[in-house]
């Protein structure tokens, strides 16, 4: 990655540039849609074997996309899904990752990150990893994964991930949605707990992808309450918190008057961008079609 050629396409979109001098600085790629999970915030787990066979590509397709993104000054890919580390190929694409000079992260629910799969982890060279810790309790977890038993896989895959490979970065993200809000400190704690090196908050978003079950979805009544633990959160877990406190702000925004939000203009395609499993890439997860640069 070129720090230069970055920091003149940021300027060119501060001066209202349309189209990126460059690649973006990061690059999410949902690797797979398989999903062990069953969770009532996001559907992917419901998308058909048969439409995800027919949209996976070989591993010669997915290094091909690496090269690509290297070839265009992307920093960092990190690799989501569904669930990463079902998909057989990760480890091999990590690796290459790292060998053409990106920093390399993944989103996973931690759930099948045995001894073993640790140990394949910490070989690929996987720079950091977040793990989905949605509750500070078995029930509240579980009702929202759909599946018993994942609560406790959480902190078995890090503390497992952690022996095989102490160097790489472990975080914690939370989705808040209705079931949780109350939670957030509690996740803060068993972050600590855990001795993870941070943790991301993020509100259930309604996506046509995630469509998130209605009884989730955070009514704008309940921002007192949200208001009350992000106060907490930020007095009492600063050094966790990679967010700054605009960003919590915007919680507010998002869920009173979401429509002020368009007043920004979205970086999207500047900063980030997304790939699905078949390749095709998008400038943020709303599926906004972009141009190959170059
Ligand atoms: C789609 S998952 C893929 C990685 C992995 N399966 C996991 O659950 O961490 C990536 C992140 O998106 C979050 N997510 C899922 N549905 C969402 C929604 N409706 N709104 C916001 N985030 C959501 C998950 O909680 C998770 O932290
Ligand atoms: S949030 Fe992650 S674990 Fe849950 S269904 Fe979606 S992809 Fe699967």
């Amino acid at each position: 990655m070129k720090l230069g050629k970055h920091l003149i396409n940021l300027a060119l979109f501060k001066l209202g540039a349309t189209r990126p001098s460059c690649g973006p600085l990061k690059v999410q790629w949902e690797i797979t849609y398989h999903c062990n999970l069953r969770c009532r915030h996001c559907q992917i787990w419901q998308i058909p074997a048969e439409e995800i066979k027919k949209n996976t590509l070989t591993l010669d397709q997915q290094k091909r996309i690496l090269d690509d993104l290297a070839a265009n000054d992307v920093g960092h890919v990190s690799f989501s899904g569904g669930e990463m580390f079902l998909q057989k190929t990760v480890y091999e694409l990590i690796a290459h990752a790292k060998s053409l000079g990106l920093k390399v992260g993944g989103n996973s629910n931690a759930f099948l990150i045995n001894p073993e799969i640790a140990e394949k982890i910490a070989r690929s060279g996987l720079d950091m990893l977040y793990v989905s810790l949605d509750g500070d309790n078995a029930v509240t977890h579980d009702a929202i994964r759909g599946v018993p038993g994942a609560f406790d896989h959480v902190f078995e895959g890090v503390a497992n991930l952690k022996r095989a490979a102490p160097n790489i970065g472990t975080f914690f993200n939370m989705t808040v949605n209705a079931t949780n809000v109350g939670q957030i400190n509690g996740v803060a704690q068993r972050a600590r707990e855990a001795g993870v090196d941070g943790l991301t908050v993020e509100i259930t978003n309604t996506f046509d992808k995630y469509s998130p079950n209605p009884e989730l979805i955070l009514a704008r009544e309940r921002y007192p309450i949200l208001r009350e633990q992000i106060r907490a959160l930020m007095r009492g877990y600063p050094d966790l918190l990679p967010h700054q406190e605009d960003y919590f702000a915007e919680f507010e925004t998002y869920l009173t008057q979401p429509e002020r939000l368009y007043a920004y203009r979205c970086a999207a395609g500047y900063i980030t961008a997304q790939i699905h499993p078949n390749g095709d890439f998008y400038s943020s997860a709303n599926y906004e079609r972009v141009e190959p640069v170059g």
